[in-house]
């Protein structure tokens, strides 16, 4: 009877906490500068629709009246509103839009949308490679381990979380990647990542003290296929056997060709000899 009630009671919060959370996360959106973004709103809207950028005061970005079309300062040949509805695309993102904007339907408030925008230092690995993602900051030498703080997320969800010495991770990272606690009196915040897998592409951040990011304030990891990895470890391998075993095979074939090489001088150079005593 009480597992049942439990049970309905974790199925509601359960599904109260994607209804409250779905809507909120779908608007807010992390770019790359110079990367176009769509600040979607899935209201209709029959009437006038307006964006604002809203900073100290809200500014125009654009707005449509009877299919007349304007767009804000700052905002010029930037925007376009798309499938004629009230979700806007604005292409490129510059560093100075991050914030929120509001749009409206006839001056009635119909969504909000929250815009980061970094400039992304970028590291590109091959899959399989170890990786440490900078981060520096000005840290406090002398901090007990116990305060330190540092946080990393990537795509805006939590990664990594150093805390009173212990490391947690966020759902789907579990043990993947850790930072150094002892180079953080040094003012290195560097995350490692053994062993990289196409799925850790993205946007990673670091922050510590809870809030105060470090430098650079974000890296884009790329994540290359073997392809672009090192073209003529492969075009070696292959000709010797598969890649795994590749370079047993490759150390094989250059030990053989070397002894090979030294046989074949020997037997010239004793050759030589005996035609000398000849
Ligand atoms: C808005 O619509 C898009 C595409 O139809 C959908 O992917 C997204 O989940 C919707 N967002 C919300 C908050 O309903
Ligand atoms: C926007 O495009 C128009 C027409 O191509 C051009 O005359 C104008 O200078 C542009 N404005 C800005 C701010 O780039
Ligand atoms: C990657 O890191 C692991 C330890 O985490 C180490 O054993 C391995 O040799 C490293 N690989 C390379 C290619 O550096
Ligand atoms: C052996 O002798 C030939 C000519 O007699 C010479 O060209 C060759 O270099 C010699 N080989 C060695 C290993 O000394």
């Amino acid at each position: 009877m009480f597992t049942q009630i439990r049970i309905h009671l974790g199925t509601f919060i359960f599904v109260m906490m994607f209804l409250t959370v779905s809507p909120l996360s779908n608007h807010h959106a992390l770019v790359k500068v110079y990367d176009p973004v769509m600040l979607i709103c899935n209201s209709t809207c029959s009437g006038d629709v307006s964006w604002m950028f809203s900073v100290r005061t809200e500014i125009l970005v654009s707005e449509c009246k009877r299919s007349t079309c304007v767009e804000g300062n700052g905002f010029e040949n930037r925007t376009r509103f798309v499938h004629g509805g009230p979700s806007l695309q604005l292409n490129p993102v510059m560093y100075n839009d991050k914030g929120w904007y509001v749009c409206y339907c006839d001056k009635a408030e119909i969504c909000k949308f929250h815009l980061d925008v970094v400039f992304a230092t970028l590291k590109s690995v091959c899959v399989g490679e170890n990786v440490t993602l900078p981060c520096y900051a000005n840290t406090d030498k002398r901090i007990p381990d116990k305060n330190i703080n540092v946080q990393w997320e990537k795509d805006d969800q939590p990664f990594v979380t150093l805390q009173r010495g212990k490391m947690s991770y966020g759902p789907g990272f579990e043990g993947h990647g850790f930072i150094t606690a002892s180079q953080y009196k040094n003012g290195d915040l560097s995350l490692t990542i053994p062993k990289v897998q196409q799925s850790d592409g993205g946007i990673y951040r670091c922050r510590h003290r809870h809030e105060e990011p470090g430098q650079p304030e974000a890296v884009d990891l790329r994540i290359s296929e073997s392809s672009e990895c090192g073209a003529v470890k492969q075009s070696t391998f292959s000709m010797v056997g598969s890649s795994a075993g590749g370079c047993c095979h490759c150390c094989y074939f250059l030990c053989c060709w070397s002894f090979l090489l030294i046989f074949y001088t020997y037997i010239e150079l004793s050759e030589n000899t005996t035609a000398l005593y000849r």
